[in-house]
Formats: C-alpha cells, sequence, structure tokens
C-alpha cells in the first residue's frame, strides 16, 4: 500500500513584516500583550490589489520549482481559503489560470485552520481512484480586507500622524482578533508514493457547526436579502467575530485527542511521531497539546513568530521551511494537525 506524497513545497509570504509595535500605531495594544500570549513577533500584509490567488500562485510556482516537474503535468488544483479573490467563484481556478494551466480541474475547500489534514484526505481519494496524478495542494490566505483599520501608511511607517480618535477606538475594539492574523500562502505538489508503507496513511477529520460561530464572517451571508448591507458595513460585520477563548478550550482539548485516536488506529503510538506539523495560531495552544501527547518540542516546531496565524496557509508554510531547511527526512512520520473555523477539525499522518 502507498498514499499521496509530497514532492516539493514552496510558500509566499508578501510585504515586508509588521511587528508588534507596528500595530500599535493604529490601535491600543502592545508587545508586551501580544508576544508572551500569542508567540507572535510578526505578520506579512496583502498590499492592496493583492488577492489570495496571486499569494496562492507564488507559492505554487516555488513548489512545482521543487518537485522538478512541468506544470502542464498538474492534474487537480486543491485550493483552501477563507478569504478568497470572490466571494464566489473561490480561488484554486484564479490561481490555475495563472499559471497557464487553464482546463484543470479546481477544488475550493473551506476547512480554513484545519484545511491541510481535509486537503490530504481529499487528494488522497483523488489519487487512490484515479481521477488524478498530480495535484497542486494550496492554502492561501489574505486578511488585510477584513482589519479594522484603514491609514495602512501610518501602520507602516510611512506617515508620521497619529489616527483619529475614531480610528484608533475601532481598531482596539477588534483587536483580539487582528492582532493574531498574517497574510502568506503555502503550496505542496503531490504524488503517490513509489516507496511501499510510504505516502498519505490516514486521517481523523470532525466538524460541529453548533459552534459555526465561534469564528465567523457574519456579514455578506446569504442568510441575508440582499446577501450583503450598508448596516453589515456600518456594524462592522465584515470584521469577523471571534471567541478566542471558546475556540482556545476546543483546540487544547480536541487536538491531543484526534492525535491518539488517528495514532491507535494505524497501529502507532504518539511517540512514533517524528513530527507534528500543527497549525499555528496561537504558541500557548500548542504547547498544551505537545505536553498533553507528551512530546518532545522539537517534535512540534513553530514559525508563528515571523508569519502571525495564516490561517489556511499556515501548515504548508511550515512543512515548507522545514523540507527546504532539509530537517524533515523521507521515511519520518509527519502528522499534520488543524482546528478552526466550522468548526472543522483534524489530523492526518503521512510517512514521508
Ligand atoms: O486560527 C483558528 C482560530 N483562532 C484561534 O484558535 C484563536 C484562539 N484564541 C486565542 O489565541 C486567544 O483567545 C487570543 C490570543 C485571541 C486572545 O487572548 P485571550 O487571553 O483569550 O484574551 P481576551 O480576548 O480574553 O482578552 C483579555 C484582555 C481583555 O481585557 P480586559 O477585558 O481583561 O480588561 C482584552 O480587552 O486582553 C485585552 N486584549 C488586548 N490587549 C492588548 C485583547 N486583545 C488585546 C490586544 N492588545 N491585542
Amino acid at each position: 500500500m502507498t498514499g499521496v506524497t509530497i514532492i516539493g513545497t514552496g510558500s509566499y509570504a508578501p510585504g515586508r513584516p509588521v511587528t508588534n509595535h507596528d500595530l500599535a500605531r493604529v490601535m491600543d495594544t502592545s508587545d508586551e500583550w501580544i508576544r508572551p500570549r500569542t508567540g507572535i513577533h510578526q505578520r506579512h500584509y496583502a498590499g492592496e490589489g493583492e488577492t489570495a490567488s496571486d499569494l496562492g500562485f507564488r507559492a505554487a510556482e516555488r513548489a512545482i520549482e521543487a518537485a522538478g516537474i512541468d506544470r502542464g503535468e498538474i492534474d487537480a488544483i486543491l485550493c483552501s481559503s477563507m478569504t478568497s479573490d470572490y466571494k464566489f467563484p473561490g480561488s484554486g481556478g484564479l490561481i490555475g489560470a495563472k499559471l497557464g494551466i487553464q482546463g484543470v480541474p479546481a477544488f475550493d475547500l473551506q476547512q480554513q485552520c484545519a484545511s491541510m489534514p481535509f486537503s490530504m484526505q481529499v487528494a488522497n481519494g483523488l489519487i487512490s481512484t484515479g481521477a488524478a496524478k498530480t495535484i497542486l495542494m494550496v492554502g492561501a490566505d489574505a486578511h488585510a480586507g477584513f482589519m479594522p483599520w484603514k491609514d495602512w501608511d501610518v501602520l507602516y511607517g510611512e506617515r508620521d500622524a497619529e489616527v483619529s480618535p475614531e480610528a484608533r477606538a475601532q481598531a482596539t475594539k477588534h483587536r483580539g482578533l487582528a492582532v493574531i492574523f498574517g497574510d502568506g500562502a503555502g503550496a505542496m505538489v503531490l504524488r503517490k508514493s513509489e516507496v511501499e508503507g510510504h505516502g498519505f496513511l490516514g486521517a481523523q477529520l470532525h466538524t460541529d457547526g453548533d459552534y459555526a460561530e465561534d469564528i465567523a464572517l457574519l456579514g455578506g451571508g446569504f442568510r441575508s436579502r440582499p446577501f450583503l448591507t450598508k448596516e453589515m458595513i456600518d456594524e462592522e460585520l465584515y470584521v469577523p467575530r471571534m471567541a478566542g477563548r471558546s475556540l482556545f478550550k476546543h483546540a487544547v482539548k480536541k487536538l491531543p485527542k484526534v492525535v491518539r485516536e488517528l495514532c491507535a488506529r494505524h497501529e502507532c503510538t504518539t511517540e512514533d511521531v517524528d513530527w507534528v506539523i500543527a497549525h499555528q495560531a496561537n504558541d500557548r495552544i500548542n504547547f498544551a497539546v505537545r505536553d498533553a501527547l507528551k512530546l518532545p518540542p522539537e517534535k512540534v516546531p513553530s514559525n508563528i513568530a515571523r508569519y502571525g496565524n495564516t490561517s489556511s496557509a499556515t501548515i504548508a508554510i511550515l512543512l515548507d521551511e522545514l523540507i527546504r531547511g532539509g530537517k524533515i527526512e523521507r521515511g519520518q512520520l509527519l502528522c499534520l494537525l488543524g482546528l478552526g473555523a466550522g468548526l472543522h477539525w483534524g489530523a492526518a499522518l503521512m510517512r514521508y
């Protein structure tokens, strides 16, 4: 038995980094608050007009180059984004068009921060049924469009001015959410492994719609006629609502459980896992997961300090850094792990 494996990775973060100190120019926050609570030191934001498909395209180009394939060999695209270029269609087809591979089917998945374990399950299904041989999997998010400030030039230090008290109050109202997200994309090229026992082994995936509003974009949905109203803008419903503490509790409870259950199904122990590549929402969540599973710190790496939470992209960016850095070796057991809006959560096991 062999499953789908990673033959190339790539990632991309736009613009120059924005530090916690930079954020304090537009809202009441501080490095002292953000860093110990989250592990985040800086993040990147897409520029005006720069979209999830632009970021995804850049990451995809790098992954294709690393895989050493011709882009014409890709026969399916799996794209995950919660900040797609349009409300619809999704960004997968746009990435395909930017790559010049129009006609290749693109699947858009909406599992947000849990997207990579879900996408891996779908990719393995496509490959094992013969529907595809070479899959481009992309996670890309450009959250800049929902950030609760307008004075980007002040944020970047390009204009030496104070933002208005109203603008500061508006941004401060959403600071719990705004400080954790950053923009970026990660991509992987996937093919069936040629080594017996290697590749995707299985996934354990869950969804509970009862908690959909723990983190959701309440404005611009088709529960409303019309789906977008002036009132939604006035109520700032273009900024997602996030029950941070509730999500934190779900994560520290559900994530260790799903890893244990998945390992048990595949007759291995959590000790056998070489790398837990976890979604980067908050270092404290991953420390708790690591402690619950009794894993040493080096098995649960983090790069949230440099990117913040890039939603659909975190796991792919982290994998890219570890694979390019020569840290992850062929034959090692990887566990991809994430929880996010949906509520979706899950883990996927792969012998790389
Ligand atoms: O990606 C998947 C989905 N998201 C997550 O998994 C996020 C999980 N949750 C978290 O990581 C944490 O809940 C956050 C980091 C988002 C927030 O941390 P928290 O400890 O839950 O903070 P809180 O929202 O409960 O706020 C605590 C205090 C409040 O002040 P008072 O009412 O105690 O006086 C907030 O107003 O901290 C204040 N606060 C801030 N202060 C400075 C909240 N955000 C900030 C901020 N800067 N950015």
